[in-house]
């Protein structure tokens, strides 16, 4: 596999059909089409908030022994999966990490994840990667960080196995985001429930500037039409355990996030992605993000007590390559 990212953004519908019945290329194609737009789409930055938002995912699982070391805790990290680099940027950011190796199948996501790093001036290289094959030596990074990326890949056993053995003994690895089995039977409905009635509300006379171009939505419907192939798991937290433990780990732990958060934050995702960019405005932004933010506070401070774990909605887990 080249490591020169050499992205194809605009999948031609033969390709589209081609990737119908391969899940690698489809991943490939949906995630170049996106890698550009993605920061915008997701409202991903790299300053205070997300460097936040990271960081308190880290933080959740991994022990305070650990965390109570001198910054950066850990000297070489590897992100798979990295998309733009979100996680591992961001956690580079707060002190986790001196360098970082973002990866991903898609070259699209590997070139703006590596141009991001680049401009946040960390020491960051980047490489076109497949989890199921990690292309780097046995014993080589001290923390393996993933984020939304498990349930994309087809065994995910065989991907943890990668990851212990590149880590170093004692390494740790951290992977977030991973959408919970009923987490994602609600948060899909209520996506799929918001774009229906987004789409015909931007029909109604009068709504014409909050239309986007048609060539667009043509283009956005054909890449969009792979992400249900993309999607190729959900978990239940002790199935994550599982698999983290045949794959040779220990210390293996696992916690679940967001559930009243979901349910506000997949029906706010899906309207912003479905009007034209910038139309809403940081006034938007601010109210989403505090919402998302009280209803998080709820949910980790009140549910968490009476909801079972694999009800909320991400699933994050963590292990130990032992020593
Ligand atoms: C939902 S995106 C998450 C991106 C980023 N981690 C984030 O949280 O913003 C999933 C990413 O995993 C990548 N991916 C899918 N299958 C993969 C595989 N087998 N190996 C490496 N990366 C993969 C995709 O190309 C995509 O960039």
């Amino acid at each position: 596999m080249s490591t020169e990212p050499t992205p194809n953004p605009h999948a031609t519908a033969e390709e589209v059909e081609a990737a119908r019945h391969d899940s690698k290329l489809a991943q490939v194609l949906y995630h170049d089409w996106e890698a550009e737009q993605y920061d915008d789409k997701w409202s991903i930055s790299y300053d205070e908030r997300c460097i936040d938002y990271a960081r308190g995912r880290f933080d959740v699982i991994v022990p305070a022994s650990e965390r109570s070391r001198p910054e950066p805790l850990y000297d070489r990290a590897l992100e798979l999966g990295c998309g733009t680099g979100f996680f591992l940027l961001n956690l580079m950011q707060s002190g986790v990490a001196r360098r970082g190796s973002v990866t991903d199948l898609s070259p699209g996501m590997v070139k703006v994840a590596t141009r991001n790093g680049k401009n946040l001036g960390l020491d960051v290289d980047g490489r076109v990667a497949d989890a199921e094959g990690i292309p780097y030596e046995d014993n080589t990074f001290d923390l393996v960080v993933g984020h939304a990326v498990l349930h994309h890949i087809p065994d995910v056993e065989l991907s943890l196995r990668e990851v212990v053995r590149v880590l170093k003994p004692g390494g740790r690895f951290v992977f977030a985001g991973e959408p919970t089995t009923v987490g994602n039977f609600y948060a899909r409905r209520l996506a799929d429930l918001t774009w229906k009635t987004t789409v015909a509300a931007m029909k109604l006379p009068g709504m014409g500037s909050w239309r986007r171009p048609q060539e667009e939505l043509d283009e956005n419907s054909r890449a969009a039409a792979l992400e249900w192939i993309v999607d190729l798991h959900t978990f239940e937290p002790r199935d994550l355990e599982r698999m983290a433990a045949n794959a040779g780990a220990v210390q293996v732990s696992t916690a679940s996030e967001e559930f009243t958060a979901a349910m506000l934050g997949w029906p706010v995702r899906t309207f912003e992605s479905t009007v034209p960019p910038g139309k809403l405005g940081w006034g938007w932004a601010r109210f989403a993000f505090r919402s998302w933010t009280t209803l998080s506070w709820v949910d980790a401070n009140l549910l968490r007590r009476v909801v079972p774990k694999g009800w909320f909605y991400n699933v994050m887990v963590t292990g130990v390559k032992p020593s």
